[in-house]
């Protein structure tokens, strides 16, 4: 029997991840995207997935000293160094904005240590309109924290375990590129009692300048993220994909529908746009109407009935 109510084609794009419902699979990667509300000049955030907004720490952070970006070929080196104006603000300043205007938030947290992840997840639980809660447990560029975290799998099981005992939203930890293992550090997260996986983060790079002879990036080391870093992105989405049962919400390099469409055949339920937003503000935009339309052409009904379909 067909639905009256819906035209002929109609292509159902909502996804849920983990318990976090998304109107479609289109989300803006952590840091990339401000807090939705910078970009409304270009569009209406509530369009999208989510936004998964900036990494909140308890305290505020400056971030590292300048240089913090440079462009490489195919992608670009930052090391932002989590620079952030602290949870209290992001609860008083921004939520009440995001709540106003709609829009599906992720949080994304980072600490010093688990019993910090532990407090912002008490913080965030009781904090109206928060959809999820992403764990940064990736960062390559903080000297304490992040990618100590996510490349350990004991630390990963601890990180996730204690959030898990204070939140009831559902938990999706960040996952670090930088491992020998990707599974294992996906296994120790399921273990923990995540919910999802978001994967993946920047890989640790760095570039030299040679008239000053010495490392371009203040903090010497940075996250590669762009097209550069998307083969890698999709080989370890593929492994997890077979051998973890949590969906994955897949970014690192998307660029064009065409890429999410990998993403999600690899095994991605949604998908986060990072640095392709700093080349083209519309992107998440077009990748939304090209998902859409690659489905009516190839007659799918159901934008979920793609996810892992390269299996
Ligand atoms: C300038 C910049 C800042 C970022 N800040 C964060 C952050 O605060 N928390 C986080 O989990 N990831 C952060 N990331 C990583 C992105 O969310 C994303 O995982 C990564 O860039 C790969 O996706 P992309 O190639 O689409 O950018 C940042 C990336 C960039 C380029």
């Amino acid at each position: 029997m067909t639905d009256k109510s819906q035209p002929a084609n109609h292509v159902d794009m909502t996804v849920n991840l983990g318990g976090l419902q998304l109107k479609n699979p289109v989300c803006t990667a952590s840091g990339t995207f401000g807090y939705g509300l910078e970009y409304e000049e270009y569009f209406d955030p509530a369009v999208l997935g989510a936004v998964i907004v900036k990494g909140t720490t308890l305290e505020p952070r400056p971030g590292n000293p300048p240089t913090r970006i440079i462009e490489t070929p195919a992608g670009m080196l930052n090391a932002i160094g989590l620079e952030n104006p602290g949870v209290d603000v992001f609860i008083e300043q921004y939520m009440p904005e995001l709540r106003k205007r709609g829009v599906t938030v992720v949080a994304n947290i980072a600490g010093n240590t688990v019993d910090e992840y532990a407090e912002l997840a008490r913080r965030l639980d009781a904090v109206e309109g928060i959809g999820a809660l992403e764990l940064n447990i990736s960062c390559p560029n903080v000297a304490k924290g992040g990618l100590q975290f996510g490349t350990d799998p004991d630390m990963v099981y601890q990180v996730v375990y204690e959030v898990r005992q204070n939140t009831k939203l559902p938990v999706i930890p960040k996952l670090s590129p930088n491992v020998t293992d990707i599974v294992v550090i996906a296994q120790a997260a399921q273990s923990g009692g995540a919910d999802a996986l978001s994967m993946i983060n920047t890989l640790m790079g760095m570039a030299v300048d040679i008239e000053r002879r010495k490392p371009v990036l203040a903090n010497v080391f940075g996250g590669l993220s762009g097209p550069a870093i998307k083969p890698v992105a999709l080989r370890m989405i593929y492994q997890v994909y077979q051998q973890v049962k949590l969906p994955i919400l897949g970014g690192g390099g998307i660029v064009s529908a065409r890429d999410a469409l990998e993403f999600m055949m690899a095994g991605a339920s949604a998908v986060s746009i990072g640095t392709g937003i700093f080349v083209d503000p519309y992107l998440p935009c077009q990748v939304i109407e090209g998902l859409q339309e690659y489905a009516r052409q190839h007659g799918i009904t159901r934008i979920t009935d793609l996810v892992g379909i390269a299996h």
